[in-house]
């Protein structure tokens, strides 16, 4: 009885440690491949240490343990608060953590023992599959669950994100991952061809949209207003961006597959999609930035707002940049070059991790019974080596990304190519050096998070607060 008049906060906050745990393993096999393309020694002749083993399980650890870890802390927090009602059925909220990791660790295993579909995001094998599409639906009865059973008519527009991500992601893991296992490690995708490309690129284009951007816009809509104290710019405009958002998201991944077998007609869809999403995006941007109204001076004082209102300015950036690039005649010059790179870090970097470590720097003396971190001056520190790291990353593949795009276009009179591949290689090297310079710092930036973490929870008690007496209607 004593139990369901407090929230759950012990999923929460395991979810919240390891999503620091994730961050460093994660970042630290990117800080690992970046160098190595700078230094290709670095992968010692071993199988399991070269590139094209480490660069999945980065991919993996960063936005699936994470990402993934930094969403079901918030979102079982955020379902809980807003409800005013404890999470539904502690067992199987109890089960998402546990199981979770377990996945996790097999991806950790079984990525670097070359054991992968070759489906980018989606590259775990079909047992593994298995056991994730169980930890899915388990947490969308968790967070259905807990939204049925709230005690408030009302439901918060940042839950309509997380539903809105839970039934997409679903359906896009179930649907892309139809495959016919040949032995336990192997199995062969269910489509053939350019269906298959089409699938796996309306997946993976979705996984940013829901995963990566709805699922944190979300998290967005919680703390922005909690850290500035003040409610939500226009709710009428959530609303608006929320429907307009998940609407146009699932027609654009084409545009991942221009100039390839898929049909001119439906890469040109694509594109149009993605020129309309920049009208969503930046509506939520505008409104999450001028919750600040007002509130202003709040950005000089404390580097968590710093941290969200930064982040938000990345995610901008990251969907101006976007529809940009998916202008066929501009993707013509970025695809397959470093911009697409650089362009994925501003999204990941600059809005998914630094969103996440704003949140996190809210929610975690929240969860310890303490006012506050351990320390301010720490979490100025950490926001100053994330947003140099960050700008160091993205400046340095611009630059990368237009050299190669430039170079391996340009042609002589005869029409043979002006440049061999070798030699926009060598042009990469300073760029790359800075990158992995830029990660690195952005890597030491978690570990200040870890200790500050760290002082903040070591000797302290955890908390479960009591749940209102009287709910608000
Ligand atoms: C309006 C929003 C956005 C649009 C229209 C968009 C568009 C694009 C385009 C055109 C590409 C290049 C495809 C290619 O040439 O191969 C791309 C790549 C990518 N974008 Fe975005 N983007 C948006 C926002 C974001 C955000 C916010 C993130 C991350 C949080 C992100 C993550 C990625 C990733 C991971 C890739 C690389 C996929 C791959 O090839 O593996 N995007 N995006
Ligand atoms: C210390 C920070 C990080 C470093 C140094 C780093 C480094 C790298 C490197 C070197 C690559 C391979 C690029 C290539 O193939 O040429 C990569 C790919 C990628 N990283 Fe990171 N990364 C970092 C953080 C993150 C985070 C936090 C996320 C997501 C939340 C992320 C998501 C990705 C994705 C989606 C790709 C694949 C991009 C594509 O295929 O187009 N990275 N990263």
């Amino acid at each position: 009885m004593e139990q369901q008049q407090t929230y759950n906060y012990k999923v929460v906050r395991q979810f919240a440690i390891m999503t620091v745990v994730w961050g460093i393993v994660g970042m630290l096999v990117g800080v690992i491949i970046a160098a190595q393309l700078v230094w290709p020694v670095l992968n010692f002749d071993l199988p399991w240490l070269t590139f094209s083993r480490l660069r999945p399980l980065h991919t993996n650890a960063v936005i699936f343990a994470f990402g993934g870890s930094a969403l079901f802390a918030t979102s079982y927090y955020i379902v809980q608060r807003t409800c005013q009602t404890r999470l539904f059925c502690d067992g199987l909220a109890s089960f998402t953590f546990w199981g979770w990791q377990v996945v996790i660790l097999l991806a950790a295993v079984s990525l670097p023992l070359g054991l992968t579909s070759g489906k980018e995001y989606a590259e775990l094998e079909w047992p593994i599959d298995l056991l994730i599409a169980v930890v899915w639906v388990s947490y969308a009865v968790v967070f259905f669950g807990t939204v049925v059973k709230r005690r408030v008519k009302h439901i918060y527009v940042a839950n309509w994100f997380f539903a809105a991500f839970i039934i997409t992601i679903a359906v896009l893991h179930i649907v892309n991952s139809a495959a016919i296992p040949v032995t336990l490690f192997k199995s062969y995708s269910a489509y053939p061809g350019a269906m298959d490309a089409m699938v796996q690129w309306w997946y993976g284009h979705n996984a940013v949209g829901f995963f990566l951007t709805a699922a944190f816009l979300g998290m967005m809509y919680y703390f922005v207003p909690k850290q500035a104290g003040r409610p939500v710019f226009s709710y009428r405009l959530s609303v608006v961006h929320f429907w307009a958002l998940i609407s146009l998201y699932m027609w654009a991944g084409p545009h991942h597959l221009h100039y390839t077998a898929l049909p001119n007609w439906v890469q040109s869809t694509g594109m149009a999609f993605s020129l309309m999403l920049l009208a969503p995006s930046w509506g939520g941007m505008i409104n999450g930035i001028m919750t600040l109204s007002g509130a202003w001076h709040k950005l000089r004082t404390d580097p968590i707002i710093r941290f969200l209102i930064v982040a938000l300015s990345f995610y901008g950036m990251s969907t101006f940049e976007g529809p940009m690039m998916s202008i066929k005649t501009v993707n013509a010059l970025s695809h397959y070059t470093d911009w697409t790179i650089g362009h994925v870090h501003s999204g990941a970097l600059g809005w998914v991790a630094m969103i996440s470590i704003g949140s996190l720097y809210v929610l975690i003396p929240v969860l310890f019974g303490k006012d506050r971190m351990y320390s301010v001056k720490l979490i100025e520190w950490h926001f100053w080596m994330s947003t140099i790291g960050v700008v160091l990353y993205i400046v340095a593949l611009w630059i990368a990304g237009i050299t190669q795009g430039l170079m391996w276009r340009a042609v002589n009179p005869d029409g043979t190519l002006t440049y061999s591949f070798v030699e926009s290689l060598v042009q990469m090297y300073p760029y790359y050096f800075v990158r992995f310079l830029g990660g690195a710092i952005f890597l030491g930036g978690m570990f200040v998070m870890a200790y500050n973490v760290w002082k903040t929870a070591a000797g302290a008690k955890p908390v479960n607060a009591a749940i209102p007496q009287v709910a608000a209607h």
